[in-house]
């Protein structure tokens, strides 16, 4: 429990004397009652509305993205960023992309103001596997399956072992448990081969939406959040 002026004064710009006044006139409201003293303390995850305008007290957002071409998701200055598809209501928060997918990637993206949720996805020591669709300009073998589970050896030490599933003459799923700097594109390219498309489907048990269009982006639910959590 805490008290609603500073409830208020956490989520918005109002100092704690504009709160004072902004409760004495009658302006603020709880879970539609008139709040009548700054003092009066309340759970963090009420809904709170300013002169009617309701105030987004939740400490994280979680957005899924189905990331299109030509969007980096770093912050270069010279590139569209994927951070210029989220809607302007988020734009008060320090969101960030959750792992980085290349500018010609395509896919899964979760974009968050939680670090430890962002962490916890990402870290190779968590677990969280994460599915892309790949298409090769070469056919795909059974020597690069093999040699994906046994752990490929790049520049920067070997993979972990990664399960390669094969759906085509060209094309195959592969599954990660790690996310290094163009990693399936390194991977392939031990093999001469290159990728041509590459498109993120899946983080942990959460699959990207099928109803989500290429720069589409929504809320994730409770459900969706513990099925990307998941081992
Ligand atoms: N591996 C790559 O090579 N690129 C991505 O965008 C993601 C994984």
């Amino acid at each position: 429990m805490k008290r609603i002026d500073r409830i208020i004064s956490e989520k918005t710009d109002y100092s704690r004397k504009e709160i004072k006044k902004l409760i004495s006139n009658g302006l603020v409201e709880v879970n539609g009652e008139l709040v009548k003293r700054p003092e009066e303390k309340y759970d963090d995850n009420v809904s709170v509305s300013i002169d009617g305008i309701e105030i987004d007290t939740r400490d994280h957002v979680y957005l899924v993205l189905n990331k299109p071409k030509g969007f980096v998701s770093t912050t270069d200055l010279n590139e569209r960023s994927v951070l210029e598809l989220v809607p302007d209501e988020y734009m008060t928060r320090d969101l960030f992309p959750a792992g980085r997918l290349d500018k010609d990637t395509t896919g899964l993206m979760i974009i968050t103001d939680d670090g430890e949720f962002a962490h916890n996805i990402l870290s190779p020591k968590k677990h969280v596997q994460k599915i892309y669709e790949v298409t090769l300009d070469i056919p795909v073998t059974k020597e690069m399956k093999d040699g994906f589970l046994k752990g490929v050896n790049l520049s920067d030490g070997e993979c972990k072992s990664a399960i390669l599933d094969i759906t085509g003459e060209y094309t195959c799923n592969v599954t990660l448990k790690e996310g290094r700097y163009h990693q399936i594109k390194r991977m392939f390219g031990c093999y001469k081969a290159k990728v041509v498309e590459l498109n993120r489907i899946c983080m942990g048990d959460f699959y990207l939406p099928k109803d989500l269009e290429q720069g589409e982006i929504r809320e994730l639910t409770k459900e969706e959040l513990e099925l990307i959590q998941s081992k």
